[in-house]
């Protein structure tokens, strides 16, 4: 009997992973934020904790990228830090800065991404496939369901981090992620593939408590 193909790395980890993206996506924030029952501030509060995070993921990038397997992934055109700041400059004012603060999450979700970037890149990968990956699909209903809610102007400041300028054809690209990924799974051997998706499964995880985190400063009206 022919040995069957090997289910490639990109549809292992999307359909691995596919009940944690339920359970993000349908989370009580993002239900009630995106279907317009929080307000702008709720929607800012994200922002501020999508800037820890992203500086997290970012700023040891320049270090990855010599990395033999997380390399191929460190891309320029995804960098998100400065469009979230010119978004937080936007929604919080030029002080954006003053009194923020990561939540409880926040904080354990970029020690996380910070030990692994160090210690296991391949574990980054997983946290760099979960975050961009999604910020190229369903980031894209989340900047027209927010330019409509709180009145954007299309693509522009306040949704900045939504819009990959340097990326003109996002389809495109996430062929080639998934390409690349596929690439790096042939790499692995079985049991370091399976640990990289326990972790992708477990950057759903570290993303869903802080959207609990989130949830829980807004409480529901008696
Ligand atoms: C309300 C929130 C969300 C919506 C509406 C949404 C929607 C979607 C949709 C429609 C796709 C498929 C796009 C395609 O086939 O190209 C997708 C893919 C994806 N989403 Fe989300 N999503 C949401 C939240 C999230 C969150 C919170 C994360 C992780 C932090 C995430 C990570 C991903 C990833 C990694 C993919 C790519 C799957 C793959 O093709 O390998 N999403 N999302």
């Amino acid at each position: 009997m022919p040995t069957p193909e090997p289910v490639p790395f990109s549809t292992l980890l999307r359909t691995a992973s596919s009940e944690e993206h339920e359970a993000a996506e349908h989370s009580s924030f993002m239900s009630r934020l995106l279907g317009d029952q929080l307000g702008i501030e709720a929607y800012a509060d994200l922002t501020g904790q999508l800037w820890y995070v992203y500086r997290a993921l970012e700023e040891r990038a320049e270090q990855l990228a010599a990395h033999p397997l997380a390399g191929p992934f460190i891309d320029p055109a995804l960098l998100r830090t400065a469009a979230i700041e010119r978004d937080l400059a936007h929604l919080r004012g030029p002080d954006w800065r003053d009194g923020l603060a990561p939540l409880p999450a926040t904080a354990a979700y970029v020690a996380r991404i910070e030990e692994l970037a160090t210690e296991w890149p391949a574990g980054y990968l997983a946290h760099h496939y979960t975050r961009y990956l999604g910020d190229l699909s369903g980031g894209q209903i989340i900047r027209g369901l927010a330019e409509k809610a709180w009145g954007f102007e299309r693509k522009g400041d306040g949704v900045r981090f939504y819009v990959f300028e340097e990326i003109t054809n996002p389809a495109a690209f996430k062929r080639d992620y998934r390409a690349k990924l596929d690439a790096a799974g042939e790499a692995m051997d079985e049991v370091e593939r399976r640990r990289v998706v326990e972790e992708c499964k477990r950057a759903f995880v570290l993303n869903g408590n802080v959207f609990h985190d989130l949830d829980g400063r807004y409480p529901l009206s008696a």
